[in-house]
């Protein structure tokens, strides 16, 4: 399971911040919290124990790829970020350059769909072949502008080369509505159900994630089964403080004192894309205007992802001497899945000796440890998540502890974590300017905004 080390996130490490009785006088809120959520119907919360239920999905989208060489992924926002954040953690950087001999490798996998950025759209052309391709056009509300667009564009070339798109193109969508699920009902796409109680950046144990992942040779069982025994334990706990509630307490009341930003600095390369995830699932579940009283209150934490070592040589200097208002999150491993040891006796100069008989993921987690040394020394607040190894049983519980996290981070704000209404906004200007039918009104507003 996940170990959290909360030591450098007090007073006893820091010389200033939070001190124990500061989170014991917030205990009943921090019950309140939990239990609310214990309570609360939330349709993410089913997902870990969906395995056999989607079984029959995983086993249909094998065949209907069968002959494919490649998918790809047209998604944005939480159709995209969480299955991004699997492929980087299980599959890692260069998984498409690997050869095909390699078993897990199957297929390669590219993801489009969540820019409108032409270069970008055109690029990808330049690497998959369009017949030996499927892409799975992924947006719960199935109008969504990105993946409309980047649909109308792939299908049209399908059918200048006489392809039929129904055979290239699956979408992952509401069971009933949006367009995408008309379409699939009036020519004949297949589709599979995003579950509509299930919001997009809560989707990455759905079919959102779990199709493509299983594709590319993810262990979806084992990702969902990490998941369910950390909703277990959480259920088992009901009434008692746990991790998660202990470090969102935490993160609260920093954030109430002024702490309005919280990096997520995993140390294991591969989890810099669910940093991102990270990003997406604290930026929109907790940014917002009112309360569920009504109250105009504009909460939320600014979240940053950033990884190490890489972000020690960038974004460090900040957090350890410029404003001290940050919370800092590190991920660490305790083993790497492939480690490589440094030479034993001679390293190329005398000058490097001191990197004898040492290994790589040694080097790793000696850099994240010096990172909370000096960030403890100058006082900011730090905790470090371990988990055993990048793998799918802890990637799938990482998912679900800040799934947790937030849940229990908006409880104590008292908002609504699962809507996002800002985006919505944006969302529906697009479609004004565009001349969507219904949205007259907000392009009116648009367009007198832009005349002033
Ligand atoms: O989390 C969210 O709700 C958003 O980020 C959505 O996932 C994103 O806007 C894409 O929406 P959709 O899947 O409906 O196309």
């Amino acid at each position: 399971m996940i170990k959290a080390d909360l030591k450098n996130m007090f007073f006893d490490k820091l010389g200033i911040g939070l001190d124990k009785p500061d989170l014991n006088d917030l205990n009943d809120k921090l019950m309140e919290a939990k239990n609310k959520f214990l309570d609360e119907k939330l349709g993410f919360k089913r997902l870990p124990y969906e395995y056999e239920a989607i079984k029959k999905d995983l086993d249909k989208v094998r065949k209907l790829t069968e002959q494919m060489d490649t998918i790809v992924v047209i998604g944005i926002g939480g159709s995209d970020l969480g299955t991004r954040a699997i492929q980087r953690a299980i599959n890692g950087l260069y998984y498409n350059q690997k050869t095909t001999e390699d078993d897990r490798h199957s297929k390669n996998i590219y993801f489009s769909g969540d820019t409108t950025d032409p270069e970008a759209i055109s690029e990808l052309l330049d690497v998959i072949t369009l017949s030996k391709t499927t892409f799975f056009v992924v947006s719960k509300s199935g109008n969504t502008v990105e993946q409309a667009s980047t649909f109308a564009y792939f299908r049209d070339l399908y059918l200048k080369k006489n392809l039929k798109p129904q055979d290239h193109f699956i979408f992952l969508t509401d069971a009933v509505t949006g367009t995408l699920r008309e379409l699939a009902t009036k020519e004949g796409y297949e589709a599979f159900d995003v579950p509509s109680d299930v919001g997009g950046r809560f989707s990455v144990l759905s079919t959102v994630g779990m199709i493509p992942a299983y594709l590319v040779g993810v262990d979806v069982e084992q990702m969902l089964k990490g998941a369910a025994d950390l909703d277990t334990e959480i259920k088992n706990s009901k009434g008692k403080m746990d991790d998660i509630l202990t470090y969102v307490g935490l993160k609260y009341l920093y954030y109430k004192g002024g702490k309005n930003i919280s990096v997520m600095m995993p140390y294991q390369y591969g989890l810099y894309e669910f940093a991102k995830w990270y990003q997406q699932l604290w930026a929109e579940s907790l940014g917002k205007k009112v309360d569920l009283d009504g109250n105009e209150v504009h909460e939320g934490q600014t979240p940053i992802a950033a990884v190490g070592p890489v972000d020690q040589h960038s974004q460090l200097q900040l957090y350890n001497e410029g404003p001290n208002d940050k919370v800092l999150t590190f991920i660490a491993a305790e083993k790497s899945r492939k480690d490589i040891n440094l030479p034993d006796d001679y390293t190329g100069a005398e000058a490097f000796d001191f990197l004898k008989g040492h290994n790589f993921h040694e080097l790793l987690n000696f850099e994240q440890e010096t990172s909370a040394f000096a960030l403890t020394q100058n006082g900011r607040p730090n905790a470090t998540l371990t988990i055993p190894q990048v793998d799918e049983y802890h990637l799938g519980q990482l998912f679900y502890f800040f799934e947790v996290a937030v849940s229990y981070f908006g409880n104590l704000l008292n908002i609504n974590t699962y809507d996002q209404p800002g985006v919505e906004l944006s969302k529906n200007a697009m479609y004004g300017v565009l001349g969507k039918k219904d949205y007259e009104e907000v392009k009116d507003a648009f367009e007198k905004y832009k005349a002033e």
